[in-house]
């Protein structure tokens, strides 16, 4: 399926690993210039890696999300590196390392950066780029937001709240920029292998009730996933790519204000 994203100009934003890193991969795959933004200071490396790999134009931005004005100088920047973007993904966040069960095993001040990096750090993304893409009237942001945003888990109280909250955001954003030919979108990955993942899992290894448990952090995962997934098998950060170029493309055109799970069926909703 041609996707038609070939000389299109896409940021991701959280690319220097993990899932942002594959979303990277994905568009310069598809034949798509690519702005890689990430706090991480590889991030010049890792965008010229992908550049190569793909025989595409990429260029590396760091920027923190928490970082409003550092942000709003991007649009800019990217146009003059690679062109007016078209597409924005943004992939950035952290869990709050904290473990739940209940809740008030957390002190209120443990939430503050989780939500700031995920739910404001998201906010500060789209308020950044949306001049751009209202000026052309074209394009469409996808966030990232997680199932834990739809279920109220436990595991990390912060972590699932910040979630909701960018689940809620992308819908009305979508209402906003619905009128101006701006799609908007969320995707909640399940469960893919990546530092943010072990280190929200791991949290519970260290409680008492882990520390307890004869298993191992691997083999207590690896069993999790065949108990709660019907697919029964970890996500790949490609499977996320495959969904946020396809979102990005015109094949997608009619979809907006959605909320799209890439998890092996773990929430189901009629
Ligand atoms: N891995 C999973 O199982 C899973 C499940 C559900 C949702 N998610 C979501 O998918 C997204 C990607 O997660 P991942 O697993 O690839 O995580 P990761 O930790 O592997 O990568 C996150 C990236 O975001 C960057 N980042 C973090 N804070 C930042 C900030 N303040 N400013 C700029 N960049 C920042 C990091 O440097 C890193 O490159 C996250 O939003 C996460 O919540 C992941």
């Amino acid at each position: 399926m041609n996707l038609e994203l070939n000389g299109t100009v896409a940021v991701v934003v959280g690319a220097a690993n993990g899932i942002g890193r594959a979303v990277a991969d994905g568009f310069a795959a598809e034949g798509a210039f690519v702005a890689c933004v990430d706090r991480d200071e590889r991030i010049e490396e890792v965008a010229a890696e992908i550049g190569d790999t793909h025989d595409t134009r990429t260029a590396g931005f760091s920027a923190d999300v928490t970082d409003y004005q550092g942000l709003c100088a991007l649009p800019k920047l990217i146009a003059s590196a690679l062109g007016p973007h078209d597409h924005l993904v943004c992939t950035a966040g952290m869990g709050s390392g904290k473990f739940g069960f209940p809740f008030w095993n957390l002190d209120p001040k443990d939430w503050e950066q989780t939500l700031q990096v995920n739910l404001t750090g998201t906010v500060n993304v789209a308020h950044a780029f949306t001049p751009a893409m209202v000026h052309r009237r074209r394009g469409g942001f996808l966030f990232y937001a997680s199932v834990a945003g739809q279920i109220g888990s436990q595991t990390d109280p912060p972590y699932s709240a910040s979630k909701a909250g960018v689940i809620n955001f992308s819908q009305c954003a979508a209402r906003d920029l619905g009128p101006y030919g701006v799609r908007v979108n969320c995707l909640c990955p399940g469960m893919v292998k990546t530092d943010l993942n072990e280190g929200v899992w791991k949290a519970w290894c260290e409680t008492e009730e882990g520390q307890q448990n004869p298993q191992t952090y691997d083999e207590w995962a690896e069993e999790k996933i065949k108990r709660v997934v019907p697919l029964g098998e970890w996500q790949e950060p490609e499977d996320m790519a495959a969904m946020s170029v396809f979102l990005a493309s015109p094949r997608a055109r009619h979809i907006t204000g959605q909320t799209i799970n890439v998890d092996g069926g773990f929430v189901m909703h009629s």
